[in-house]
């Protein structure tokens, strides 16, 4: 059994009740929307957001109704994050299978994305869950905030390694902080402890997204895309910023001039994954994920000790040790 579903396992039929609401919240009358939705519903995704957010309140007291609709509103975000940053990114993969652009375009693409994010919206509206709208919203707009600097700094390429970690922990470090955070208000009223879990998700999370851009480097494709897609789409990754910063001016300069103009070219990409390989950035890259994941469980470290928290530990050290 893969350690995913090991973790899943003690929470069965709380995970099969977060499901349920899932699906009930994404079924629509429009027949267009209706097949995707079902085309989404079949690829989940490993689904790791929700699960935190079932451990995170289960730290405090009882998982409960409001639980399930924080667990079920994040991964609604979620997957509208991703079915837009595949328009974003051009990309025509996702979870192993076509993206949605790939098979509606992007039209189609941008407006299945707004539908899920009002659909988790309003979910949560009615039922008057205030402080997780809140906090969830909170991410929302990071997360944009994120993608559109990402984007500012691929024009000019001009991005240093403090820019990095601000872009990760605002388009991707976000939603996992509202993970822990949205958990815990769900079953605790503890001020101080929310905010402590909201830290958690966020060095978390800045773990989760090292491990994505390692992945990309590696020579594996169970991740469901090909290798290289990063620098395909001009993104500026932990083991390239690295690469960069320690390369001599001239290195630098074809390094660039491969992302800008050559960055659709195979034997050229692959160079550049060689000497990013070769300067010791995947090395590095690592060393940050490990040192992010250690802030994280040292921050857990001062709540409650139970179950649950052995279980967050799990799924925190599974962030850098999964396989896709
Ligand atoms: C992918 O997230 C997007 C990033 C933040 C790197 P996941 O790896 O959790 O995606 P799914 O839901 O399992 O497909
Ligand atoms: C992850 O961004 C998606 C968001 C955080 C919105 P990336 O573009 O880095 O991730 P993948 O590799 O496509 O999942
Ligand atoms: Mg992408
Ligand atoms: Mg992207």
């Amino acid at each position: 059994m893969t350690l995913l579903n090991e973790l899943k396992k003690p929470l069965t039929n709380e995970f099969k009740e977060f499901q349920r609401v899932f699906r009930l919240s994404v079924k629509s009358s429009v027949p267009l929307l209706d097949v995707i939705m079902q085309y989404i519903l079949k690829a989940k995704g490993k689904q790791i957001r929700p699960l935190i957010v079932l451990y995170s309140a289960k730290l405090f007291d009882e998982i409960n109704d409001s639980t399930y609709r924080a667990a079920t509103l994040i991964e609604l975000l979620h997957t509208a994050s991703l079915v837009h940053d595949d328009v974003v990114d051009d990309s025509d993969r996702r979870r192993g299978i076509f993206s949605i652009n790939a098979l509606w375009k992007n039209k189609i693409a941008v407006l299945v994305g707004d539908y899920l994010l009002s659909r988790g919206m309003l979910t949560a509206l009615q039922a008057k869950d205030y402080r997780t709208l809140e906090i969830v919203s909170e991410a929302v707009k990071e997360m944009s905030e994120g993608e559109l600097l990402q984007i500012e700094k691929a024009r000019k390429l001009d991005i240093d390694e403090s820019i990095y970690y601000e872009i990760i922990r605002k388009k991707t470090a976000s939603l996992l902080a509202s993970c822990f955070a949205t958990g815990a208000a769900s079953a605790t009223k503890d001020k101080n402890d929310i905010k402590k879990m909201w830290k958690i998700g966020e060095y978390t999370g800045m773990a989760f997204q090292i491990k994505d851009d390692i992945f990309d480097l590696e020579k594996s494709n169970i991740i469901g895309k090909p290798t290289g897609i990063d620098i395909k789409e001009k993104k500026m990754t932990l083991p390239l910023i690295y690469l960069l910063n320690n390369s001599s001016i001239f290195e630098k300069r074809k390094i660039i001039n491969i992302v800008k103009r050559h960055n659709t070219n195979n034997a050229k990409v692959g160079w550049l994954i060689n000497e990013i390989a070769n300067s010791g950035g995947i090395v590095y890259a690592t060393d940050k994920m490990i040192e992010y994941k250690s802030r994280a469980l040292k921050l857990l470290k001062e709540l409650p000790e139970n179950e649950s928290r052995i279980a967050l530990e799990k799924i925190i050290d599974f962030t850098i040790d999964r396989k896709k």
